[in-house]
């Protein structure tokens, strides 16, 4: 695989082509969906759900986040790497940019925050300051307890309307990705229309520009509990490799999210 880069996935949208990417937290996993082309890779906090085995992403700091990046880098040159600002290292422009500064030390190409409209100008001291952003929408799982749990989020046409407000003011500050959690395919449609930045969906649909897993609900591993919107492909392939593969084939034709994996 080339080097990606976010060209490769701006060009990709342009030309309708979908693309799968996934989470990973060690070299080992991360070499091997280097050898699958895997293009993105996310070292993401629900490494504090699926590795620590805690009940939310609230316990995990900058420190593990930069440990498991420089973990995932050394197994992989060729992926995008986006780490995972973790809970409350972003409260402020500035300590953004000092908590940001460690995960691109660690060898992230980019870092993803959670939240909307308030976090405009840290978006842009970070774009500005050399650090890309990829943003991330709808379940928010930092926010889980103002949420009151894990809930699908833009159902109702207000909160449905804010979140296509936060993605175009996101962009508009530099935000280079978006990560859309957990809301109804027709808003999912809707923003990825609407945005010239690539939309990632996770429990968002299949018309969103690329699909993300966490790697241990692609395997059919994870520690508490397996979502609706994820699959276990190694069940139906009986390889890691081949469950990669088959994750990456069925996402490029548009079959993975199937309905059963969505939501209304
Ligand atoms: O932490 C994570 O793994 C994530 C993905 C589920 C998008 O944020």
């Amino acid at each position: 695989m080339k080097k990606v880069s976010i060209h490769t996935l701006i060009k990709w949208k342009q030309e309708g082509i979908k693309f799968a990417t996934s989470t990973a937290y060690d070299a080992s996993f991360a070499q091997l969906f280097e050898q699958q082309q895997m293009p993105l890779l996310l070292v993401g906090d629900s490494l504090g759900m699926v590795l620590q085995g805690e009940d939310s992403t609230l316990p995990v700091t900058v420190d593990e986040i930069a440990y498991h990046t420089r973990c995932v880098r050394a197994g992989n040159k060729q992926s995008l790497l986006v780490a995972d600002m973790p809970f409350m290292s972003y409260a402020t422009p500035e300590q953004a940019c000092q908590e940001a500064a460690k995960l691109m030390r660690a060898g992230a190409n980019m870092v993803k925050l959670e939240g909307g409209e308030w976090l405009i100008d840290t978006v842009k001291q970070l774009t500005e300051r050399s650090v890309p952003v990829c943003a991330h929408l709808g379940l928010t799982p930092q926010s889980v307890n103002i949420f009151g749990g894990f809930r699908i989020q833009g159902r109702d046409h207000d909160q449905a309307e804010q979140i296509v407000k936060d993605a175009l003011s996101l962009q508009n500050s530099g935000a280079q990705l978006l990560v859309l959690e957990c809301v109804p395919t027709a808003l999912a449609e809707r923003i990825t229309a609407a945005l010239h930045i690539p939309v990632i969906g996770i429990g968002a649909g299949n018309k969103t520009d690329g699909q993300i897993l966490v790697m241990h609900d692609m395997f059919g591993i994870s520690a508490n509990y397996m979502p609706k919107f994820s699959k276990n492909f190694l069940a139906e392939t009986g390889s890691m490799a081949l469950a990669i593969d088959k994750y990456i084939q069925d996402v490029a034709a548009g079959t993975f999210p199937a309905q059963e994996h969505s939501f209304e």
